[in-house]
């Protein structure tokens, strides 16, 4: 059935809702070039104001989904499981999380994105291996998940094609900070991805798309039941976004803290978020009887990360890239680290050039930021607080603008962050 654009953005300009054909043709005349970039923003922004409904948020996914191809991973011999992240500031927990998972007997098909503005990129952090390829053919993807149990690679561009068009535009016309749409673009992508079961790691705090809990809240209880009705057993997290993760943020520098993680060691943060993902992840595939934490310590979650960056082409003994200047910023007073916004981090790290402005810049692999104290640590004056790391010593003084107010030293007390995980929600 054919309809006019012009009468569907009217329709929910004027708060009105969308039926289920009418959403079906616009994703699909969009797909096709039928309905123009500037009619799809113009319907985008009535939604970000508007709203939609549950079932019309459903009907848009599968009409996403139904743009491209669904994958099938049946031919494997094991449940499949994947983790997605709405993204944040030292968020590198896929990195020591898929070889874990695979190490406890799920297969792990992940399809990762790369960075944009102050976030980083799963991909980019990957790429800092010599050698490692993020862009698999789907018969890859199925020799690195048997070789290895998992595989972290770029989405090709046969899924939800809707998706990526759309969310390209989003970027370009402030309509990404909308529910509905944020939580139908990714379930559209991790639904046809086709894994079998699915947590949601939902980031809230400065440096998260979320700000605060209620938002993320719902945005959590849409996507749990986007999934579990699309038959993805699908569990989501609630987890601390108004601090950086970890210590080190930028590409190399996250996949060092994931070694780390994965020989034993590792930040405590990051290690506990590992652990807690890797045990719904496997709670939700139906496995049990494998301890997470022993496969970091007797290190077949190692074995496994080896095994799968070796099959994507990349080399586990390589020297991982460095950043030609560093500089050190030092306490400014002794007291407790009361404050360290993960935003204004994140976008000193960006600036650093660990993350890209457009879509088509490189990213430096080796910028970025080693914290040496975090929130609720006592700090003395004039040591180091953090170091910076930048190939050109020109970047420093505007990741310096962005760390100014970033940061606070008191004289005691609580510097009253979020838990690291603030809620579960399952459907
Ligand atoms: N990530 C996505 O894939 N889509 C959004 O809309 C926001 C974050």
């Amino acid at each position: 059935m054919g309809f006019d654009a012009v009468e569907i953005i009217s329709i929910k300009r004027d708060r009105g809702e969308l039926s289920t054909p009418q959403i079906d043709w616009v994703i699909d005349a969009y797909t096709k070039g039928d309905v123009a970039d500037e009619q799809m923003s113009a319907l985008a922004m009535a939604i970000l104001l508007n709203g939609m409904n549950r079932r019309e948020i459903a009907d848009w996914t599968q009409a996403m989904i139904r743009s491209g191809e669904r994958m099938d991973w049946s031919v494997l011999d094991r449940p499949t499981a994947d983790k997605h992240s709405t993204g944040g500031v030292g968020d590198k927990i896929t990195l020591p999380l898929a070889p874990l998972v695979a190490a406890c007997g799920a297969y792990v098909p992940q399809l990762s994105g790369r960075g944009l503005g102050h976030t980083g990129g799963t991909l980019d952090k990957l790429e800092s291996i010599p050698g490692w390829r993020a862009n698999l053919s789907n018969d890859e993807m199925l020799g690195v998940i048997r070789a290895s149990g998992a595989v972290v690679c770029a989405a090709g561009t046969g899924l939800a094609p809707a998706d990526k068009k759309l969310y390209a535009l989003r970027d370009v016309t402030g309509t990404v900070e909308s529910i509905p749409l944020i939580a139908s673009s990714i379930m559209s992508k991790k639904i046809a991805e086709g894994t079998g079961s699915l947590v949601l790691d939902v980031k809230v705090g400065s440096g998260a798309f979320m700000k605060n809990v209620d938002s993320a809240r719902e945005l959590a209880t849409t996507m749990v039941a986007l999934g579990t009705d699309a038959g993805v057993r699908t569990v989501a997290l609630l987890t601390a976004m108004d601090r950086p993760l970890g210590l080190k943020i930028g590409n190399a520098l996250e996949v060092a803290e994931s070694l780390e993680v994965l020989a034993g060691g590792g930040p405590a943060d990051v290690v506990e978020l590992t652990l807690r993902l890797a045990r719904e992840m496997l709670a939700a595939a139906g496995i049990s009887g494998k301890d997470p934490e022993q496969a970091l310590k007797d290190g077949s979650a190692m074995d496994a990360w080896r095994r799968m960056i070796t099959a994507q082409g990349g080399d586990p003994d390589g020297v991982l890239p460095q950043a030609a200047e560093s500089m050190t910023v030092n306490a400014p007073a002794s007291g407790v680290l009361s404050r360290l916004d993960a935003y204004g981090v994140g976008v000193a790290a960006w600036r650093l050039g660990a993350g890209r402005a457009r879509k088509e810049d490189p990213v430096s692999f080796g910028a970025g930021i080693t914290l040496h104290a975090k929130p609720g640590d006592v700090v003395r004056e004039g040591r180091p607080l953090m170091t910076l790391h930048a190939d050109e010593t020109a970047r420093f003084d505007r990741a310096l603008q962005s760390l100014d107010g970033a940061y606070e030293v008191t004289a005691a007390g609580d510097p009253g962050l979020l838990p690291l995980v603030i809620d579960r929600i399952e459907a």
